[in-house]
């Protein structure tokens, strides 16, 4: 891929399509979504369980190609995988007989990086992400947040610029999971590395983004943008409990709920839709709370 500049500045995906094989049979996942995100951004994805939340990711990361429309990276369609891309699954996967150490290098291994190095990064990361002390113990003896910790952490230090987290916070306890998204935060605040986080928690999608994309059912669109003006840094309890944060929520709600009722026929395919109706199927809220940024 040609490229004007080695340093990432945008993602957008044009009238992206996709459908899957399966068996015989073809079933369409993405009807048709523009987006698009720049650097150091912070977005959310929020939309139902089975939309193609995760699909969205495999196409931006060049897993996948898109069978209508195009992802472009930096203005040129993107070939191959996404060399910007640090990609968090959706089951983030420790190897259960690696330690800590061991599964943390795993990112920087596989990018090649000369194992002292790649060491010595760790071990940084590690005190940073209070895992100090846990270098040798085995990702089984570890509870979920830490697991969960791990992983980004992995993610962080590939030194990529376009972090794809696939609800990296959804197995986690109420509390851990308020942890780990302060935790998120606050590390964004301090290297403001581009952030695309898909969640199916409202709250959570809020409590992140600087936008959030709303998708509707399968085949997914974007139903809605929604722009989050909460200052940053941000401060996960004033933010959950601030007015404008649950007017905010009762109008996504509102949008999903409204959505799912009166789109989906029983089969899963959606009234009327097609690669033509996004954009006017798409409403924008926005609010000015906070930075008005
Ligand atoms: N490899 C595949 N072959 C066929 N269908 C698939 C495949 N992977 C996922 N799907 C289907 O595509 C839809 C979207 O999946 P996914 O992107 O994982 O949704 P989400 O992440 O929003 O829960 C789901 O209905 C899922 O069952
Ligand atoms: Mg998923």
């Amino acid at each position: 891929m040609s490229r004007s500049s080695d340093r990432f500045e945008t993602l957008a995906l044009k009238g992206v399509g996709h459908q899957f094989r399966a068996g015989g049979e073809l079933v369409p996942t993405i009807a048709g979504v523009d987006l698009e995100v720049g650097r150091s951004e912070f977005v959310t994805v929020v939309g139902p369980s089975g939309c193609g939340k995760s699909t969205l990711f495999n196409l931006a990361a060049g897993l996948l190609r898109p069978t209508a429309g195009q992802v472009k990276v930096n203005g040129e369609p993107l070939e191959g995988t996404n060399p910007y891309v640090a990609y968090m699954f959706q089951q983030a996967a420790l190897l259960e007989w690696r330690d800590v150490l061991g599964n943390v290098v795993l990112g920087q291994e596989f990018l090649g990086m000369p194992k002292g190095e790649a060491r010595a990064a760790a071990m940084e990361g590690l005190a940073e992400f209070g895992l100090s002390g846990f270098e040798r113990r085995r990702a089984w003896e570890l509870s979920g947040g830490m697991r969960q910790r791990v992983a980004l952490l992995r993610t962080y230090l590939t030194q990529r610029e376009l972090l794809l987290l696939d609800e990296p916070f959804g197995a986690l306890d109420a509390l851990t999971r308020l942890q780990m998204q302060q935790f998120l935060l606050d590390r964004w605040q301090r290297d403001q590395r581009t952030v695309i986080f898909i969640t199916h928690d409202v709250d959570e999608a809020l409590l992140l983004g600087d936008r959030v994309i709303v998708l509707a059912p399968r085949p997914t669109y974007v139903l809605a943008t929604v722009e989050v003006g909460f200052e940053r840094p941000r401060n996960a309890e004033e933010v959950l409990r601030a007015p404008e944060f649950t007017e905010l929520k009762t109008q996504m709600l509102e949008m999903l709920v409204v959505d799912s009722e009166s789109e989906v026929e029983p089969d899963g395919s959606a009234n009327g839709s097609g690669p033509g109706r996004p954009a006017e199927a798409e409403r924008s809220a926005r609010q000015d709370a906070g930075s008005g940024e």
